[in-house]
This record gives structure tokens, C-alpha cells and sequence, in this order.
């Protein structure tokens, strides 16, 4: 990056780590690349940095605590986060990971992270064997899943006399995120329409079918188009999950209604991702009241759905069309039937009813197919699994266009 080509307004959160005083080098860098700065510092922050080199290297005063003695001169923690184009925490301890993930407001710095609508990044930077933990992992997944860009961290000699990942990402680097941020994006102004979910399918009032999908593939891959620049329309049945940022959310219960929002919205699709688990099959009637309890048997009759994600690949103006295939055994063989019987573009495979990965859990790994090839993406968790799947399909969808 040359000169100074930016008029950002910047947010930067310092925690209390040994990396802080890499931050006032960002300050430095993002002032000369044009960027306004207002430094947000954690009570431990300053313990290693004071806030005097902030309002030095930021020409601005320099925020620490929520209630400021000289209301007249702060900006409230609100003002301050309109006033931001975009939040950055550099460094990121765990501890404040920790609180961004479980919506904590117990200092300024993540209440403005509450308050923020902005786009948002974290650089963390932590000992290696701490960011490696479950719990920090699956609070990254979390924060990822909420619209949260993580820079970093970068492996190497750390401060403490280790070796590993958790080293802040260099200050320059940060800057080009930051600033970079307006190139155009993989997926820019793409119209892209998936679902995600099980369905749920009434017998009565009050019992249902379903299974055991929880739309953590499909929301993680909906948020992971929405950062590539994607229009991102997400068809939903019930989850525990909150809409990415930026991401249209429908929601809906049985198949029927999940086609009837798709068949809303596709003409206008040019990606259609299918990652609900759709019930294959209804009860042919809904009870209008409770079934008894009479026989020791019960016959539910059932009848077939109807099969969304073929309904859209046989249109002839269909957009790029990726399928979903959970399998149990012959992954390779049932995916690679289902690519041609349902006309599909692509077609990500994975096991299920295995320990690791599938329904339910965390983590997953895929095993991809298109007619002339495949790739298989190892098992990892599954915002960074989507990071990965979806720019494979961003390549496969600008080669077919
Ligand atoms: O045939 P099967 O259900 O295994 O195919 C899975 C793929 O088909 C997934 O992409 C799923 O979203 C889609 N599907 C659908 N409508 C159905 C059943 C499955 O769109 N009724």
C-alpha cells in the first residue's frame, strides 16, 4: 500500500497482552495510510502500553473506561460506535474473545462491540497452547459465525519461550486487511440463495418429524458468502442459530413451505446452495387434534416431498446448483449418482452417523465432486470448512459463467 488513500474511521480495542504495544505501530500505519484512529484501551492494556502513547500516535483522546469523568469531552460508547467504519481488537486475548462470544458488556470495549453494527475484526494474539484450546476454538467458530473477521494469529517464537500459532499477525499486515477491505470481492453483487436446516413435518399439533440436522453448514456458509460480497437470501428451517450478519433470513417449517420461499426467490439466484436436510417424506394427513394413545402399533402413512433442489436444476435459465449428499456408506458412488439424477453443478459429500463430523457437531469434513473432478477438504470446524468450500464454489461458478 502507497500514500495515503483512505478516509476510514477506525475503532482499534487494545487488550492486555505482551503484543500491545504492536498496536501503536498499527495506529502509526493506519494514520499514514489516511485513516482516522480512536484507541479504546482495556483496564490490563495498560499495564503494558499507557494511553498517552495512543493519544500521541492517534492525535485523539484515548477511551478506558465506560462512565467518563468529563462528559462534556468523551463521546458516549454509543457515539463512538457510530462514529466507527470499522472495529478492530489488536490484540484479541482470550478473555475478550470470551466476552464478545457470550454478548458480555462488562468494560467499553465490549459494550462497543455489543453496540457496533460496523464491520468488525479481531487479531488475536495469545500463548500457543491456550489458542489451541476447545473452548477458545469453539469461541472463534462462534464469533466467525456472527459476522467476526479474524486476522491471524501467526505462528512463530512467542513471547513466553514457545513455539506454535499465537503470535499477533504484523501490524502491516492488519493495515491491509483493514484498509484492503474495499477490492472487490470474490462473490461481489452475486445473488446467492441456500438453505439450511432440517424441516419439520406434522403428524399433529403437537408431534412432528424431523432429523438430526442443525444448520451449522449452512448458516456458516451463508455468513461466508455474505463476506465475499454476496446478496445472501438464506431459507431456513427451525434452528438455534442467529441469522449471519448481512444475510436475509426466511424462515420456515416443513418442506413444503422451504420450496414454495425458494420458488420466491430463485429467479433472480445465480448460486442456489441446498443444505437443508430435507424430509424426504410427510404425513399424509395432519391431525387437526392430539393422536390417542389406543393400539400398540401406529401406522403413520406417509407420502413423498417434493425434491427442491431438482425442481430448480431442471429449470433452463437454473442458476449454478450445489447439493448436499449425507451418507452412510458409499459416499463417492451415492454422491456422484445424485450430482447426475438431480442435475446438480456440484455436490459436497460427508458421512454421517460417524464419531466425528455430520450432523450436529462442530466439526465436519467434505468430500467434494463436479463432473470432471474432486476435492476433499479435511475435518475441521465448520466456519472454516465453509471459508474453504466456498471458494470453490466461487471458482467452479466464475468457470461455468
Ligand atoms: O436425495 P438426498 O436427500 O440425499 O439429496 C440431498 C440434497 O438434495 C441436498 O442438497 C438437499 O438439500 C436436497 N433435497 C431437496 N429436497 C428434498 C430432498 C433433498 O432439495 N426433498
Amino acid at each position: 500500500m502507497r500514500g495515503k488513500t483512505i478516509n476510514k474511521k477506525i475503532l482499534l480495542g487494545v487488550c492486555g497482552g505482551i503484543a500491545a504495544y504492536k498496536a501503536a505501530e498499527l495506529v502509526r500505519l493506519l494514520r499514514k495510510h489516511g485513516a482516522e484512529v480512536r484507541v479504546v484501551m482495556t483496564e490490563s492494556a495498560q499495564h503494558f502500553v499507557t494511553p498517552l502513547t495512543f493519544q500521541a500516535l492517534s492525535g485523539q483522546q484515548v477511551y478506558t473506561t465506560l462512565i467518563e469523568n468529563d462528559q462534556e469531552q468523551s463521546m458516549s460508547h454509543i457515539h463512538l460506535a457510530r462514529w466507527a467504519d470499522q472495529l478492530i481488537i489488536a490484540p484479541a486475548t482470550a478473555n475478550m474473545i470470551a466476552k464478545m462470544a457470550q454478548g458480555l458488556a462488562d468494560d467499553l470495549l465490549s459494550t462497543l462491540y455489543l453496540v457496533a453494527e460496523c464491520p468488525t475484526f479481531i487479531a488475536p494474539a495469545m500463548n500457543q497452547a491456550m489458542w489451541r484450546k476447545p473452548v477458545v476454538q469453539e469461541n472463534i467458530a462462534r464469533l466467525k459465525l456472527h459476522g467476526v473477521e479474524i486476522i491471524g494469529p501467526e505462528a512463530g517464537q512467542q513471547a513466553c519461550g514457545e513455539v506454535g500459532l499465537g503470535r499477533l499477525s504484523e501490524p502491516d499486515q492488519i493495515c491491509r486487511r483493514l484498509l484492503g477491505n474495499d477490492a472487490p470481492k470474490k462473490l461481489q453483487n452475486v445473488q446467492l440463495l441456500i438453505t439450511a436446516g432440517p424441516t419439520r413435518e406434522p403428524i399433529d399439533p403437537v408431534r412432528f418429524i424431523t432429523n438430526r440436522s442443525s444448520g451449522k453448514m449452512g448458516y456458516a456458509l451463508a455468513s461466508a458468502a455474505a463476506k465475499a460480497g454476496a446478496h445472501v437470501t438464506l431459507v431456513s428451517g427451525p434452528v438455534n442459530l442467529t441469522a449471519p450478519v448481512g444475510v436475509s433470513l426466511v424462515s420456515v417449517e416443513t418442506a413444503q413451505q422451504m420450496y414454495e420461499a425458494v420458488m420466491t426467490y430463485v429467479d433472480k439466484a445465480d448460486i442456489y446452495i441446498g443444505a437443508a436436510a430435507v424430509a424426504d417424506y410427510r404425513p399424509v394427513t395432519v391431525n387437526t387434534h392430539k393422536l390417542k394413545k389406543n393400539d400398540d402399533n401406529l401406522t403413520i402413512p406417509l407420502q413423498k416431498n417434493i425434491d427442491i433442489i431438482t425442481e430448480i436444476s431442471i429449470r433452463p435459465d437454473k442458476p449454478f446448483v450445489v447439493g448436499f449428499a449425507a451418507e452412510t456408506d458409499n459416499l463417492e458412488s451415492y454422491a456422484r449418482q445424485k450430482l447426475i439424477q438431480k442435475n446438480l453443478d456440484m455436490i459436497a459429500a460427508n458421512w454421517v452417523g460417524k464419531p466425528e463430523g455430520g450432523f450436529d457437531c462442530e466439526k465436519n469434513a467434505l468430500q467434494v465432486y463436479w463432473l470432471e473432478g474432486q476435492q476433499h477438504f479435511k475435518m475441521t470446524d465448520k466456519s472454516e470448512l465453509a471459508e474453504q468450500f466456498l471458494d470453490l464454489i466461487a471458482l467452479r461458478f466464475r468457470a461455468e459463467r
